[in-house]
């Protein structure tokens, strides 16, 4: 049988306890797994229900583009290329962007690392598992793919941006409109453009491989106010996963009719 690595190495101390530490250290693991469990209930929900997502002129960033011949009226603002072809829902072909971004995340592997696979549950508390591989094979190998899933979601952002634009068009078709679901699709954007950009593979990508910042002012700046967003970016994965349910589900709300839209021009 091969030696066993992680903490149960030859070459770490040997500690009969689990941990030592006497604080609430399974605090932290406990509410990071039941909040990522109950989005992904609900945006699994959401994502194959296949209705109350479009309520003029707001379309919920699950199903935004919405591509198939399947959407309804109004709710296509790049067209139905993709046409009647794809079985399930719309919004699958889309959720795959997001989700891949958050799933590889370095913030995001290390807090579900810690919930779910308890490799390890926090600081100096001991894992259950014998072996430690690291991202060394697969599937866990694949989180390489971060980088690529920052450009898609760069370009998703842009979208949702165009998404929040429209917000401001009455559903009679003039502008000027501002209801409550603008104001909250424009904060979904604002956040879920901040959680893209104050990314770590963001910030490589800007200031990263220069032997010398002052041959490139203009990256080094950019590089600057990406890293103070950087420092930030645990609360803005947070409140931009909690936002973006809370508009999907306001739109929900409003396109099912239990509540009206608030209008205030
Ligand atoms: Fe979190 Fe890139 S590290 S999105």
């Amino acid at each position: 049988m091969a030696a066993p690595t992680g903490i149960k190495s030859p070459t770490r101390a040997r500690i009969a306890a689990r941990t030592l530490r006497t604080d609430r250290w399974w605090l932290y693991p406990t509410f990071t797994a039941l909040v990522l469990l109950a989005f992904v209930v609900y945006a699994t929900y959401r994502a194959f229900v296949g209705e109350h997502y479009f309520a003029e002129p707001y379309l919920t960033p699950f199903y935004s583009p919405c591509v198939t011949t399947e959407c309804v009226e109004g709710s296509s603002h790049l067209g139905t290329w993709v046409g009647d072809w794809w079985p399930l829902s719309p919004a699958v072909l889309i959720l795959v962007i997001p989700l891949s971004l958050r799933l590889t995340c370095y913030y995001y592997r290390k807090a579900y690392y810690r919930s779910f696979w308890m490799s390890p549950p926090a600081c100096a508390v001991g894992e259950p598992h014998r072996r430690y591989t690291g991202e060394t094979r697969f599937p866990l190998i694949l989180q390489n793919i971060h980088r690529y899933a920052l450009y898609l979601a760069l370009a998703y952002n842009v979208l949702l941006t165009y998404d929040a634009v429209m917000a401001f068009k009455s559903p009679e078709g003039e502008w000027g409109h501002m209801g409550l679901g603008t104001l909250i699709l424009v904060v979904n954007a604002v956040l879920l453009g901040l959680y893209s950009l104050s990314c770590h593979s963001c910030r490589h990508i800007i200031g990263g491989r220069l032997r010398n910042f002052s041959k490139h002012p203009v990256r080094y700046r950019a590089w600057g106010m990406v890293s103070v967003l950087n420092g930030r970016h645990a609360q803005l994965a947070w409140a931009s996963l909690v936002w973006v349910a809370f508009t999907d589900f306001y739109i929900w709300m409003v396109a099912s009719g239990t509540w009206s839209d608030p209008r205030f021009f």
